[in-house]
C-alpha cells in the first residue's frame, strides 16, 4: 500500500510531553520498575516477559498517570505502582492485538507472535495482564483494582465489537467511536482518574479527570488509525495497513464512504470488501477529505478534554496536563491543515 507519512506530515511520535526534566526523571524510575517485573516471573518465562517489557514504546499511559497523580496529590509509591500496572495491561493488550492483526513489527522489533508464534504470545499476554491485576489488588484502595479490571474488560469488549463488525459496510461513525472509546479510551480514562481515587478526591474532580482521559484516548486512537492508513512502517516502527486488510473501517474511511458521490462511494465499497486488494484506497480516502475530517474530529475532542481540565484547577501542575493536550492538539491541527 502506498504511504503518505511524510507527505501528510503525520509524524508517528509527536513530542506531546515536551521537555520536563522532573517528569522524565520520574518516568525513568517507572521504566526501571516496569522492566523489573520480568524478574518476578518463573525463570522459564522471564526472558519472554523481559522482551515484551523492554520494548520501550512511548509510555504515554504511565506519563498520564504521573501527570494526573501530580495534580491529584503528588508522586507516591501508589502512583508509581499505578503507572506500572497501567503499562502492564497496555503491553499485554498489544501482544494480543498483534496476534489478532497478524502484525510482525512493533516498536521497530519483531512482535512476540513473529518471534514465538500465537500460542506463546496469547499466554504471555495473559500472564502480563494477570500480573498487572495482581499488583492492583495490592494497592490499599480496593476501588483501584476494580477500575483497572473494568477498563481491561472494556478493552476486550472493544476488540470483540471491532472483530464482530469487520467488513461491515453498515458501520457508522458512532459505532466506530464507541469501539474506540472502549478499546483505547478506557485505559486512558483509568490512567487519568485513578490517581484522584488514590487521593480520595471529590467526585466532581474524578469525573473531570475520567472524561479528560476518555477523550484524550479516543483522540489518540483516531490519530493512530490515520497513521495506519497514511504512515509508513519504517517511521512508525510497526506493521501498518492492517486495518484495511482486516476490514476495520476507521474514521477517515467512514467519512469517505459517507461523503463521496454515490457512484464513487459504491466503487470504494466494492473495493473494500472485494478480492482485488486495497491498493489506492488511501489516496481515494485522502482525496475525499477523510484524513482532514478525522484529524479535525480528534482536535475537537481535545478541545473538550481541555474543558474538563478547567475543573482540576488552573495551578502549575494542572497546567502541565493542559500544555500536553495543547501540544498534541496543535500538532494534529497543523497536520489537518496540510
Ligand atoms: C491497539 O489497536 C489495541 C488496543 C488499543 C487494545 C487491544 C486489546 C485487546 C487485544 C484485548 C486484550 C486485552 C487485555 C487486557 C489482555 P490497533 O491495532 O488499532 O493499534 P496498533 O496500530 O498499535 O496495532
Ligand atoms: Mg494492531
Amino acid at each position: 500500500m502506498q504511504s503518505f507519512g511524510s507527505r501528510t506530515g503525520l509524524k508517528p511520535k509527536p513530542d506531546w510531553l515536551g521537555a520536563d526534566p522532573e517528569l522524565e526523571q520520574e518516568l525513568k524510575e517507572v521504566e526501571r520498575r516496569i522492566v523489573h517485573q520480568a524478574s518476578l516471573f518463573d525463570s522459564g518465562a522471564e526472558a519472554y516477559v523481559r522482551y515484551a517489557l523492554e520494548g520501550g514504546g512511548k509510555r504515554l499511559r504511565p506519563a498520564l498517570v504521573l501527570l494526573a497523580g501530580k495534580v491529584a496529590g503528588g508522586w507516591s509509591e501508589a502512583i508509581r505502582d499505578l503507572a506500572v500496572i497501567v503499562e502492564l495491561v497496555h503491553v499485554a493488550s498489544l501482544i494480543h492485538d498483534d496476534v489478532l492483526d497478524r502484525a510482525d513489527l512493533r516498536r521497530s522489533r519483531a512482535t512476540c507472535n513473529a518471534k514465538w508464534g500465537v500460542e506463546l504470545s496469547v499466554l504471555l499476554g495473559d500472564a502480563l495482564f494477570a500480573h498487572g491485576l495482581q499488583l492492583a489488588t495490592k494497592l490499599e484502595n480496593a476501588e483501584v483494582a476494580r477500575k483497572i479490571a473494568e477498563a481491561s474488560r472494556n478493552l476486550c469488549e472493544g476488540e470483540i465489537l471491532q472483530t464482530q463488525r469487520r467488513f461491515d459496510l453498515k458501520l457508522s461513525t458512532m459505532d466506530y467511536l464507541h469501539v474506540v472509546g472502549l478499546k483505547t479510551g478506557a485505559l486512558f480514562r483509568v490512567a487519568a482518574e485513578v490517581p484522584f481515587i488514590v487521593y480520595g478526591a471529590a467526585e466532581v474532580k474524578r469525573e473531570a479527570a475520567r472524561s479528560f482521559g476518555q477523550q484524550l484516548g479516543v483522540a489518540y486512537q483516531i490519530y493512530d488509525d490515520c497513521l495506519d492508513l497514511f504512515g509508513t512502517d519504517e517511521e512508525s516502527g510497526k506493521t501498518l495497513g492492517t486495518d484495511l486488510r482486516k476490514g476495520k473501517w476507521t474514521l477517515p474511511v467512514l467519512h469517505a464512504l459517507q461523503t463521496l458521490p454515490k457512484e464513487d462511494s459504491e466503487k470504494l465499497r466494492t473495493q473494500l470488501v472485494g478480492e482485488e486488494g486495497v491498493g489506492g484506497v488511501a489516496e481515494k480516502v485522502k482525496e475525499a477529505g477523510g484524513l482532514k475530517f478525522a484529524l479535525r474530529k480528534a482536535v475537537e475532542l481535545l478541545e473538550r478534554a481541555k474543558g474538563d481540565l478547567k475543573v482540576l484547577g488552573e495551578g502549575g501542575e494542572a497546567k502541565k496536563l493542559t500544555s500536553m493536550t495543547d501540544r498534541l492538539q496543535g500538532y494534529l491541527k497543523t497536520a489537518s491543515d496540510e
